[in-house]
């Protein structure tokens, strides 16, 4: 650190010289980020509230009943008006939150956790944290966790299975009725990470049940950053009710909240501000159109990618595309040099491109006018 200060328009200037080398959502380049530019209303509400902090709450109650009304609203979304959550970082933190408290209602000397080989690579990280084992479970044709191999991997270690809502990679669901039974059926926890597709689904006219309208759900991640246009970060993490948070509460003494429940201490209410915004801006009318807009450039996408002879590896659920040529490495390659930011999927070699609300019909076009 220098030893005096500098100018304010000084500061703000060299900032505003390092803010331009990073890429702009607008420019409709960006087709590999499950976020988006948030919403302009998320950004007003984050700037309200840029200095409150939920990790002391009894300072700040008006944001503290934000958080809640909020979660409440998450919680209808996802048929559960009893859910109780918070908003955290991300999906990462979610998942950690609800992994937390699976092992501890458990109380297992040596946790195990299902999961199918597509699920996000924030349990690998988890796994590590919590010195819980992955047992990782096939796919099906489809992408999906292949069911008929969960009954055999659960034995008295298994603290929770993780089922995918929309998987980071293709977008794939897993059939979570299927897997809830199970979990009903073995008293044992299921998480459901809908981190991308929690946004989505519950604005769909036909869409396959993930939440917890099914009886074996006990938690769900579902990211207000992603197609929720909150502003960056906002995760979500919701409970079945409310013994489930208990399993991870920590006693807070000097601090006005006497409790936390979340990995973060001290937390932005900003974020709960920006979503509080949006979903009131919006409500439901405003994402279904949003979500519409963001399946019909998958639409095109796709009959643009089978026209010029690309094959599409599986008919897309949620608003992702991936594809493949003869060598797709070297395809990836050429589109970065063209400035398009996609990503090369190593494990099912594909690239995969996520059609965010930033991306526009025009950035379609000329994304398939590069390829072609
Ligand atoms: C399905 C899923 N889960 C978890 C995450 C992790 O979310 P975050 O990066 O917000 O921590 C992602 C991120 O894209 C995701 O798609």
């Amino acid at each position: 650190m220098q030893q005096s200060g500098a100018r304010k328009n000084k500061v703000l200037a060299e900032l505003q010289k390092l803010r331009q080398l990073d890429n702009h959502y607008e420019d409709g380049r960006i087709l590999c980020s499950m976020c988006t530019k948030p919403h302009p209303i998320a950004e007003k509400a984050f700037r309200m509230f840029f200095d409150s902090n939920l990790g002391d709450m009894g300072l700040f109650p008006g944001t503290t009943q934000i958080e809640k009304e909020v979660i409440a609203q998450l919680g209808e979304l996802l048929n559960n008006t009893d859910a109780t959550g918070f908003l955290v970082t991300g999906g990462t933190e979610a998942n950690l939150m609800a992994l937390l408290a699976a092992r501890n209602k458990a109380k297992v000397e040596e946790p195990e956790v299902i999961l199918p080989y597509s699920a996000h690579f924030s349990f690998k990280k988890i796994c590590n944290m919590l010195k819980v084992k992955p047992i990782y479970i096939p796919l099906d044709s489809a992408f999906r966790m292949n069911v008929s191999e969960l009954e055999s991997n659960i034995n008295k270690n298994t603290v929770a299975i993780v089922g995918t809502a929309g998987t980071a990679e293709l977008g794939a669901i897993d059939p979570i009725k299927e897997i809830s039974e199970s979990a009903v059926e073995n008293d044992v926890w299921l998480h459901v990470d809908a981190a991308f597709g929690g946004l989505i689904l519950p604005f769909l006219k036909e869409a396959p049940l993930f939440d917890f309208k099914l009886r074996g759900v006990s938690s769900i991640t579902v990211d207000p950053h992603k197609m929720g246009m909150a502003a960056i970060p906002t995760g979500g993490i919701l409970f079945r009710d409310r013994p489930s948070i208990e399993l991870i509460k920590t006693e807070t003494p000097y601090l006005t909240g006497k409790t936390q429940f979340t990995v973060a201490g001290t937390r932005t209410g900003a974020s709960v501000a920006s979503a509080w915004a949006v979903f009131h801006f919006l409500g439901r009318e405003g994402y279904e159109k949003i979500v519409m807009n963001c399946l019909k450039n998958t639409k095109t996408l796709t009959k643009g990618l089978e026209k010029i002879g690309f094959k599409v590896l599986c008919s897309p659920q949620l608003n992702i595309v991936a594809f493949r040529s003869n060598d797709t490495t070297k395809l990836a390659e050429i589109l970065g040099k063209k400035g398009w930011f996609i990503s090369y999927i190593p494990q099912y070699d594909c690239i995969r491109v996520v059609l965010m609300p930033h991306t526009k019909q025009k950035h379609v076009a000329d994304f398939l006018n590069d390829l072609s």
